[in-house]
């Protein structure tokens, strides 16, 4: 994510395609890949940033072969997300972008601890190599481990070796040290790509040009104009078949100390001295290391988990949480948390920012909620300043992706009434927004050596340190609310804005 280079006409160049290279996909036949990364490197196709000279390696330990390899990536090409093509035009398996890279994947059979897959990897790999471990977590180590005492991860100056590994980072603090104190045995820092596929999306990265390019916006952005902040991932969708999977993770370590952090970051950072990836990531670090993580006595008062019960969410009938295949029928598992956070700063003190996430909610629905505070003097007799509707700023990170701006205008009539109105953004009114994973970016960035979309070690150790009491007070006693499917969560979600005299926005756009 680079700031466009200028042009010698004071335009900007044209983005210049990556350089050759291997990408060697660990989980090849997974989800992940069929539905997100090769949809992804097609579009990367189209645009002409990757060319004829890159080549995907899929490794898995299941019995498959080049052309069946490619034969399930074409049903899927078909129909990425369901909307048709990789880019949403229906070609599907046609698609010449689609076409031209297909020759060039290749399957290889191979156990993740089996020394020979890595021999047999060493006779494929010639030049730039990145690694991608689209993998269950517990693999992350073991492969990052094979690869290195192969040799594949040492690097020269003619080829890069690079590891683009998947979340979760660990399930706590203690293990998030742990692994990167073993991968770093293998690699540099600068070699390490941890994925948060929240920072692909565009409305994320033009949290940035939000704050940094516009004047009057930064002018307002700190705690003696800003009353609180509102960070929400509302989702529809329930557990669906990933049981096995969330019914050990639960909502707070799936979404909050990376995704809704890595917003928070975006939102709460200081500019940055220099767009390069270490400035901003510098930024970021700070901020996330400023969470207060809440003393063990406060949990109770700052944090709310819930799980869902049967309803109907997002248009289908939603099974309660403990009937969900592969989800113990008496799981503890949070599909809901809400936080209210501090954050230790000059810019934030006294600045609550509350967080909220959870599926099985009333409405697909992530942005971010700007709430300004009131006016300091009642200039306009008979109209209480402390009672007026708040401004607000509400960056639509998805669906609808925008930005609007509620503030107050004179109702008109004869006596002064100040009524809230709108200004809204929309992506669509203004870009072609056309249909992408949100992985080109990433992928993109990856391979040209950006590293500002991505994660360093020390974020997200200090993701988990702040999140870390309330884990283990949830561990040692209690459980979720129940909450409707359909609902906007727990009423004790409700509750936590109550008592500081606030309201949650409502989940969902108005129609
Ligand atoms: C993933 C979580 O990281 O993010 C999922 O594991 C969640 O549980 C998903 O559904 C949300 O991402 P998006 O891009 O659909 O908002």
């Amino acid at each position: 994510m680079s700031a466009a280079p200028s042009s010698p006409a004071g335009g900007t160049t044209a983005t210049p395609p990556a350089p050759p290279a291997t990408l060697v996909i660990f989980g090849a036949l997974g989800d992940l890949t069929r539905r997100l990364l090769v949809p992804a490197i097609v579009n990367l196709v189209r645009s002409g940033l990757v060319g004829d000279d890159f080549k995907i390696i899929g490794v898995s330990h299941h019995d498959s072969s080049d052309d069946a390899l490619r034969e399930q990536l074409d049903d899927f090409i078909g129909k990425a997300d369901g909307e048709g093509g990789a880019h949403g035009d229906k070609s599907g398996a046609g698609d010449p972008d689609w076409l031209k890279l297909r020759d060039r994947i290749t399957y290889l059979k191979g156990d993740f601890e089996d020394a020979a897959t890595y021999e047999a990897l060493k006779d494929r790999i010639d030049g730039n190599a990145a690694f991608y471990l689209a993998t269950a977590p517990g693999f992350f180590g073991p492969v990052i481990d094979s690869l290195g005492d192969a040799g594949l991860l040492t690097q020269s100056d003619e080829a890069f070796r690079r590891v683009v590994i998947e979340k979760p980072f660990g399930h706590d603090l203690p293990s998030a040290e742990a692994l990167d104190e073993r991968i770093l045995k293998h690699l540099d820092e600068t070699q390490v790509y941890r994925i948060d596929h929240f920072l692909g999306k565009e409305t994320v990265q033009n949290i940035l040009v939000t704050r940094f390019a516009n004047t009057m916006v930064e002018a307002v952005w700190n705690n003696r104009y800003i009353d609180h902040v509102q960070i929400t991932a509302a989702e529809t969708v329930t557990v669906g078949t990933r049981g096995k999977f969330y019914d050990t993770t639960g909502a707070m370590r799936d979404m909050v100390p990376n995704h809704l952090f890595q917003l928070l970051a975006m939102v709460g950072m200081e500019p940055p001295n220099d767009f390069g990836s270490e400035a901003i990531r510098n930024e970021k670090a700070k901020v996330i290391a400023a969470i207060r993580a809440p003393r063990p006595e406060d949990v109770a008062d700052v944090a709310v988990r819930g799980r869902y019960t049967a309803g109907r969410a997002g248009d289908a009938d939603v099974a309660d949480y403990r009937s969900e295949p592969e989800v113990a029928p008496d799981s503890k598992t949070e599909t809901y948390v809400a936080l209210k956070l501090m954050v230790d700063s000059w810019r934030w003190a006294g600045v609550p920012f509350y967080l909220r996430t959870g599926k099985g909610l009333a409405a697909r629905d992530t942005e971010i909620v700007v709430q300004f505070k009131p006016v300091p003097y009642a200039q306009f007799a008979g109209v209480d300043h402390n009672r007026l509707p708040p401004n607000r700023m509400v960056i639509q990170i998805q669906p609808d992706e925008g930005l609007s701006i509620e503030i107050l205008a004179k109702k008109p009539g004869p006596v002064i009434e100040p009524a809230p109105v709108s200004l809204d953004f929309a992506y669509s009114d203004h870009f072609k927004l056309g249909h992408t994973t949100g992985y080109e970016t990433l992928l993109y960035d990856m391979l040209t050596g950006d590293q500002t979309l991505f994660q360093r070690a020390d974020q997200i150790e200090s993701g988990w340190e702040a999140v870390q009491p309330i884990l283990d007070a949830w561990a040692a006693d209690g459980e979720p609310e129940p909450y409707p499917a359909g609902s906007d969560g727990p009423a004790a979600a409700a509750d936590l804005l109550t008592r500081d005299g606030r309201a949650w926005h409502k989940i969902g756009r108005p129609a």
